[in-house]
């Protein structure tokens, strides 16, 4: 398969990073092709609007994107990786999203499979809760299967996570694909 992993934290050595590595790492050992593309180290600017796309095909704007769009438009699998910041995804990672409407009904007619993976410093059973029903709702609209899910709550810092089972469960499911 060709996996991409979009990684939105802007650390370097944070929580989102660790799970990035280790499903890598498990799905690279099952023979899989991986794409990783860390959108804090990018530039991708924001989507605005312009409808360029609508009657050109492609966005007016030339940045990162460039890059990524031909990995995403021959993905099999794309793996969402972003810290919890206020309930949702981060802004980097909604920036990459956002641009996906330039390529919304190639995107969709791919029949793409999808992962989330975050991480959070609280642990209430409601604390994902919004992020999960925008995962969902992303999901069901763009018609992507969702083949798995590990939300990292409890770690704030990279040493809650290092002591967690997360960088193990984040290492199965990429082996396991
Ligand atoms: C702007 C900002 C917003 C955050 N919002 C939340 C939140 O809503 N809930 C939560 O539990 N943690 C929140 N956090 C904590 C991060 O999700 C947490 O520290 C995470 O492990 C950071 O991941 P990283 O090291 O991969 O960047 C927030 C952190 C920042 C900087």
């Amino acid at each position: 398969m060709n996996i991409i992993v979009i990684n939105s934290s802007p650390h370097k050595n944070g929580t989102s990073v660790l799970l990035t590595e280790k499903f890598i790492e498990g799905a690279e050992e099952a023979g899989h092709n991986v794409y990783r593309f860390d959108v804090a180290f990018e530039d991708v600017g924001p989507c605005e609007g312009c409808d360029y796309c609508i009657s050109n095909g492609k966005c007016v704007k030339r940045d990162s994107m460039d890059k990524l769009n031909p990995h995403l438009l021959d993905a099999d699998l794309i793996v969402f990786v972003t810290p919890l910041y206020y309930f949702g995804v981060d802004a980097q990672l909604k920036l990459v999203i956002d641009r996906f409407y330039a390529n919304n009904y190639r995107i969709m007619n791919n029949k793409n499979k999808s992962i989330l993976m975050a991480t959070s410093a609280d642990a209430n059973d409601w604390t994902m809760t919004a992020l999960e029903a925008y995962y969902d709702t992303l999901v069901k609209y763009l018609g992507f299967e969702d083949v798995g899910r590990i939300l990292a709550t409890g770690c704030y810092v990279r040493r809650d996570i290092e002591n967690s089972d997360y960088p193990r469960q984040a290492y199965l499911l990429g082996k396991s694909l």
